[in-house]
């Protein structure tokens, strides 16, 4: 939990409502949190799923680990302690594209189940789902795309997650992709579905 270092700060309430602005978007502010190994596709899948949105005319966003780790984190390093806190600024960050209206899509290994729930909190039940890349560590370490997998059983990299640092993988996800399984166009597929049955988008055509 990071210290609380603000004080005489006063909320102020806007006068547009995230009602009005997801009337003027034609769908609804949601999070779909993307978590699994390094290599599990989550990236990939997201960027899908972005483009094939925005294709068919709704607003989609990605918010990507590596991405937000070369800016907004990138005084954060990969201990417990400060996976803790990536994540936990991403979840106040991606409460804000909730609000904005925004179909959000977070894709951070997130390994640690506390702080995936955390983030759950902070966007809150019915904005936040939660995705379960679940491809096998072999596949993701055959594939590796950034040569990570490589370097971290030579030693060279410490801490490295499904190697020398924990999993947890997810309880009771939304939704669970094995990535091996099945092309990052039928996962976007999937997840349009998803989106539909809890009447985030609607009236979407090819
Ligand atoms: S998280 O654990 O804090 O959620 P995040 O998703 O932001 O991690 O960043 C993971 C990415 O950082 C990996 O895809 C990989 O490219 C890189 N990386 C560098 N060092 C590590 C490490 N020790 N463990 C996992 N990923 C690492």
């Amino acid at each position: 939990m990071s210290t609380v270092k603000a004080t005489n700060i006063t909320w102020h309430e806007g006068h547009v409502s995230r009602a009005e602005r997801e009337a003027l978007l034609k769908q609804k502010g949601v999070l779909l949190w993307f978590t699994g190994l390094s290599g599990s596709g989550k990236s990939t899948i997201a960027y899908t799923l972005e483009h094939a949105l925005v294709q068919r005319g709704r607003l989609a966003y990605v918010l990507d680990g590596d991405n937000i780790r070369h800016g907004l984190n990138k005084n954060l390093g990969f201990s417990a302690e400060d996976r803790a806190e990536n994540i936990r600024r991403i979840g106040e960050v991606g409460k804000l594209f909730v609000d904005a209206g925004v179909i959000t899509m977070t894709s951070f290994i997130s390994p640690y189940r506390s702080d995936r729930d955390a983030a759950r909190k902070t966007v809150g039940e019915g904005n936040f789902f939660e995705i379960f890349c679940d491809t096998p560590i072999e596949v993701c370490e055959q594939r590796d795309p950034k040569g990570l997998y490589k370097k971290a059983r030579a030693g060279e990299i410490k801490g490295f997650t499904g190697i020398d640092d924990p999993y947890e993988a997810p309880l009771n996800p939304e939704l669970v992709i094995d990535n091996s399984k099945c092309t990052p166009q039928e996962a976007a597929v999937r997840l349009i579905e998803l989106l539909e049955k809890h009447g985030k988008i609607s009236g979407l055509k090819d």
